[in-house]
């Protein structure tokens, strides 16, 4: 394909997705507000970290098919993959400003025939709402002299690249030729299946796919806390369930974060808050679990007479999951803070954060009381931690994530299978 395409926005998106137009013969413009990631991305390096992307990156600038500036030009398709955070106020409703930033910033150079798609993840009825007035106030009749479609992202970081070409991919339109012009972009690349279909179609599927994800963990975090109150098992019911040919009960765990699962449910909630109420709940439920969790460690020492300021307690992970240094809406920096505003003494201990590693991490759980597990990584699975309890003063090990050997040689270990019990 030989279309001039300009992608705005050059991040974890727009910068994977920017290298595979390129690759795939368009002449790409990545435009990005910074002056750092224009510069680097000319010079042919990338600032993020992305298995594969530097070197498909440097070939494509490297063979005139990539450059960098920080404004868009002309071309024949323009696609916006700029940050949507939520508004910090009570609504937490989908903040548009960066979208509508960047398709402003693309009015000047849009021309008859072009295609503008949006890639951020946004609230259901944003392009027919105010995408397309925008456009439309420029002058263009949408669907006629210009075409807008919404075509959201479902990549997962550390797999991009294989999953910009293999993931099926949803294309919504304004009218049924902005899709079909949409399509045949994106053809260019995607190897998966084009899922044709509106715009509001398309936003709201992307939404729920966090969404749904977000309310089953609920499920199960509620479960857990059913559980704890009943003295059962959790997860051998979780296990038990599952048994059965139609239930597939998620996992609990200490909460949900990251950017996806923690905020995207809240643009459906606070587009139609009176009717969204399961998908407000489950959020509710989800931001509660970091409480839940230093409730059982308070309980904990207060059974043992033990005061919150008199404890060592060695927190283990701060990014929202497993084997990544992310740490955005993480639950277990929740916890941490939570833990640290009761009184108790924290040592935080995660070696992918660096601001958290330690050359030795033994040092840490000298004296400690507890070491609580808030995330997955594999630093810290099955019998990993043995080497440190031994110098614990109490070796107790409360795992929110289930993935400590609850056999773990010297060590009393809970989880919320036994949690009911610590
Ligand atoms: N990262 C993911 O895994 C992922 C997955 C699916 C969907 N999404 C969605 O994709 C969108 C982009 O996310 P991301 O992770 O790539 O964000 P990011 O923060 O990594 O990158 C966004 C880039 O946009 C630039 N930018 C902001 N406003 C601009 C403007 N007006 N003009 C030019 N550049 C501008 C920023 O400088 C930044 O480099 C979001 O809506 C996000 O929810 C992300």
């Amino acid at each position: 394909m030989d279309k001039r395409v300009c992608v705005v926005g050059c991040g974890y998106i727009g910068l994977p997705t920017s290298a595979m137009f390129a690759s795939s013969g368009c002449d790409v413009l990545a435009v990005d507000l910074s002056e750092r990631v224009v510069d680097n991305l000319n010079a042919g390096r990338i600032t993020i970290e992305e298995p594969g992307l530097a070197e498909l990156v440097a070939d494509a600038v490297a063979a005139g098919k990539l450059r960098a500036a920080l404004a868009p030009e002309p071309a024949d398709a323009f696609i916006i993959a700029v940050p949507t955070p939520f508004v910090d106020d009570g609504s937490r409703a989908c903040d548009l400003s960066y979208v509508m930033a960047a398709v402003e910033s693309v009015l000047p150079v849009l021309e008859e025939g072009n295609l503008l798609v949006v890639e951020s993840t946004i609230a259901p009825r944003s392009i027919d709402d105010f995408v397309v007035p925008a456009v439309e106030a420029a002058g263009f009749r949408v669907g006629e002299s210009v075409f807008v479609a919404h075509c959201p992202e479902r990549v997962l970081p550390g797999k991009i690249i294989y999953e910009l070409v293999n993931n099926n991919r949803i294309i919504g339109g304004v009218t049924p030729a902005c899709t079909a012009a949409a399509t045949e972009l994106y053809r260019a690349f995607v190897a998966g299946e084009i899922l044709q279909t509106e715009a509001k179609v398309a936003e709201l599927s992307k939404c729920m796919e966090n969404t749904f994800r977000d309310v089953n963990i609920a499920l199960a975090n509620e479960l857990a806390m059913v559980c704890d109150k009943l003295d059962i098992d959790c997860l051998e019911v979780i296990r038990l369930a599952n048994k059965h040919p139609r239930v597939n009960l998620h996992t609990p765990g200490p909460g949900v974060g990251g950017h996806c699962l923690a905020i995207d449910p809240y643009f459906i909630c606070a587009k139609a808050p009176e009717t969204a109420r399961l998908i407000k709940l489950a959020r509710d439920i989800n931001c509660g679990m970091p409480e839940f969790v230093c409730g059982k460690v308070d309980a904990h020492f207060a059974a043992r007479g033990i005061a919150p300021r008199s404890a060592k307690v060695v927190a283990l992970g701060v990014t929202y999951k497993g084997n990544i240094d992310d740490c955005r809406q993480s639950p277990a920096m929740d916890a941490i803070a939570l833990l640290e505003e009761r009184g108790y003494s924290v040592a935080v201990f995660d070696p992918h954060v660096e601001q958290y590693g330690c050359s030795d991490p033994k040092a840490l759980f000298e004296g400690a009381d507890l070491a609580i597990v808030l995330t997955d990584h594999n630093e810290f699975k099955g019998d990993a931690l043995g080497e440190f309890v031994t110098a614990m003063r109490t070796p107790v090990i409360y795992d929110t994530r289930n993935i400590v050997s609850a056999e773990l040689a010297g060590a009393q270990v809970y989880n919320f299978g036994n949690g009911y019990e610590f």
